[in-house]
């Protein structure tokens, strides 16, 4: 284990864990084999550094450098700052889009260690769970569980894709599901939280800059929609006897396309369709297929969803099918705290800002506490995919810019 400053090392540790041979990249749902191994590398290295490991009711690590006098009494810590992100990942992702912000978390803390920096108030790295919502379909689960933006009684119910419920795949991992829920007493022991992440576009290739701070998160939802019809033979159904649910499907895909055009610098994606039963020679008996919409105006997301949704329904008629489309999550544009923003800016001053189309543990919590962000240049421009990355020198001028705004908020 490296133990200097040095994220990029912390990162090539990680490379074996949870590589997905048939997708391609990583597969590392919340409490798979793959997750729970990140878990324990993270706690391993927070542990050698001297941090107090806490695992809380919702299942987030938090890494505590508690400093004597300033935090730590019956009722817990007070002005803490908070950095870190998620270890979880979509289905065949890259090694970036969460770990770097783990691993640049505890880069920074070597790094602060290194110049000798005294904080004056506790400072946490903390891990999310099911950042990417990949396991059961709500993005930023668990800040949205920490700052009370879920019902947990919902969140216990989820299927996972085999039908298992958050409940029982959590306590088989570990977890006590009856404890998850909102936390306001630790979110009022914060001050800050700061979230490094790699970017997820091209906004600092085109800059030609290694840092970004992060300005504003747009609009974003996802809706599932589930279209039934009537499953029978590929050979001996006449065309005009069937109620074919891929058809239906089809047109759902091509609208959203559509209607997403018709709105300026709006994205519509169907990034997941599930055909049951899924034989060659068997016309479907139904479809689930998922939308994710985003934009920065949260009425133009609804108003792509609910055309998207008319169309469905009117394609469904004809085929004589039946549709329910139901919204899984939404989040709506948010702005990071713009006094942490200014602060962050003193300190980073060549770093400009820039608004993301991504969502983040920092958009949910941006809700409840002050909150900023820093993006790292990813020279291929893509996430969410095996070719995500970021340069090693980047990832150092990243981790040394996090340490400075760490060191800035720690010791003013
Ligand atoms: C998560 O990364 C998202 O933006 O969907
Ligand atoms: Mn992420
Ligand atoms: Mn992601
Ligand atoms: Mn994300």
């Amino acid at each position: 284990m490296s133990t200097h400053a040095d994220a990029n090392a912390l990162l090539a540790e990680i490379e074996g864990i949870g590589v997905d041979e048939k997708r391609g990249g990583y597969s590392r749902p919340v409490f798979s084999a793959a997750e729970l191994e990140l878990r324990v590398w993270f706690s391993a290295h927070a542990t050698e550094r001297g941090l107090a490991v806490e695992k809380d009711g919702n299942g987030i690590l938090w890494a505590w450098w508690d400093v004597p006098g300033a935090s730590a009494d019956a009722d817990g810590r007070h002005g803490a700052i908070v950095t870190g992100s998620h270890l979880d990942s979509v289905p065949g992702g890259g090694n970036f889009d969460g770990p770097l912000g783990v691993a640049s978390a505890l880069a920074a803390v070597d790094l602060l260690r290194d110049r000798g920096v005294q904080p004056a108030r506790p400072l946490a790295v903390a891990v999310f769970p099911e950042e990417e919502g990949s396991r059961f379909g709500i993005a930023c689960l668990g800040s949205r569980l920490l700052a009370g933006a879920v019902d947990p009684e919902r969140v216990r119910a989820l299927p996972d894709e085999t039908g298992r419920s958050f409940a029982d795949v959590s306590s088989d991992a570990g977890f006590d599901p009856s404890l998850i829920g909102a936390d306001p007493g630790r979110l009022a022991g914060i001050a800050a939280f700061v979230e490094l992440h790699v970017e997820q576009g091209r906004g600092l290739i085109d800059l030609g800059q290694p840092v970004a701070l992060a300005g504003a998160i747009i609009a974003h939802g996802r809706w599932h929609v589930r279209i039934e019809g009537r499953g029978d033979h590929a050979g001996a159904t006449r065309m005009a006897d069937r109620q074919d649910p891929v058809v239906v499907a089809a047109e759902t895909i091509r609208r959203l396309r559509e209607h997403t055009l018709a709105v300026d610098d709006a994205r519509g994606t169907v990034g997941r369709v599930l055909v049951t039963p899924g034989g060659t020679n068997v016309i479907a008996s139904a479809v689930d297929l998922w939308m994710d919409v985003r934009h920065r105006s949260e009425e133009a997301v609804q108003r792509i969803v609910s055309d998207v949704t008319a169309a469905t329904q009117c394609a469904a008629e004809d085929e004589g099918c039946v549709v329910t489309v139901t919204e899984q999550s939404f989040s709506p544009t948010i702005s990071f705290d713009p006094a942490l923003r200014d602060r962050m800016q003193e300190v980073l001053t060549d770093a400009p800002v820039l608004d993301t189309g991504a969502g983040h543990d920092a958009g949910i919590l941006a809700d409840v506490i002050p909150t900023g962000m820093l993006f790292v240049r990813n020279p291929t421009g893509a996430s969410h995919t095996p070719v995500e990355t970021a340069g090693p020198e980047d990832v150092t001028a990243g981790v040394e810019a996090l340490a400075d705004v760490l060191e800035d908020l720690l010791t003013r």
